[in-house]
């Protein structure tokens, strides 16, 4: 994971995805390859659960991330949200239009999506990042075994796209998983981390039983997956924590305003 060295503020943010937008890679979809028999056998039913997860709306979302923009008097923050979720649903449309390129169909609802969307508006904003950023976490083991599960050149290039995208989008949540975290006492956090471990365990099992042919597929075996999937968890939960500390003996010495401009409570 990227560094939360430097905070983004979400002007910031909104740049970003506003020229991440604007500058995607090309697609081939004139392409006359086509996965072979047991390829699309393999992955295609794998691929419209992932097309379903990356389409959401996410009005929950939008709405608990209105309401923070309002608590903490950071308007763009609603916006950057918007853009966020258009990049999400981009990431839809590209492997919706993969699907159609295969003469598969999409689905319009899955068991595992419907549990992932209810997850979400469990525990309000806090809640709602842990659970997307748990997705994410796994979409970066995902999409890498999708793309190297493939000779398809075309579905390689969607999933290199989705890849550099989800990297950004793991450091959109954290830092604001980092921002709440502020606030927290040692106990506070420890109960959000043992939560948000039951949370990547149970979802990192779900997408094993779901996705094993594409991990396998992509000689990705089930040790490896499980401990490629909590790499990632445990090494945000760390730069949260990290990051925190940072942040509180920046307050405690900031002696000038200056100084406290670096203060996310100030920058948020
Ligand atoms: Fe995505
Ligand atoms: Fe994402």
């Amino acid at each position: 994971m990227q560094s939360l060295n430097n905070l983004h503020n979400s002007s910031a943010w909104i740049d970003h995805f506003k020229q991440n937008g604007a500058h995607t890679r090309t697609f081939d979809w004139q392409t006359r390859h086509r996965l072979p028999a047991d390829a699309i056998k393999d992955i295609a039913t794998s691929i419209a659960e992932f097309q379903r997860g990356e389409s959401s709306e996410g009005r929950y979302f939008m709405h608990v991330s209105a309401e923070f923009a309002k608590a903490v008097n950071d308007p763009e923050y609603l916006r950057a949200t918007e853009l966020f979720i258009a990049e999400e649903n981009r990431h839809g449309d590209m492997l919706a239009r993969f699907l159609a390129h295969e003469e598969q169909t999409i689905v319009e609802s899955t068991h595992a999506d419907s549990i992932f969307r209810w997850l979400r508006t469990l525990g309000g904003m806090e809640g709602c990042i842990m659970v997307l950023v748990t997705a994410e976490f796994i979409a970066q083991v995902y999409y890498p075994a999708l793309r190297d599960a493939t000779d398809s050149p075309l579905l390689r290039d969607i999933c290199e796209q989705i890849i550099e995208d989800e990297v950004h989008h793991i450091r959109f949540q954290m830092e604001r998983l980092a921002l709440f975290a502020l606030a927290r006492s040692w106990m506070a956090r420890k109960s959000m981390g043992i939560m948000h471990a039951v949370l990547m365990t149970g979802a990192t099992g779900v997408v094993w039983a779901n996705h094993r042919k594409v991990f396998r597929r992509a000689n990705l075996g089930f040790f490896r997956y499980v401990g490629q999937c909590y790499q990632r968890y445990t090494s945000a939960r760390l730069q949260v924590e990290q990051t925190r500390t940072r942040w509180i003996n920046a307050m405690t010495n900031s002696s000038t305003p200056a100084d406290a401009t670096s203060s996310p409570r100030l920058r948020a």
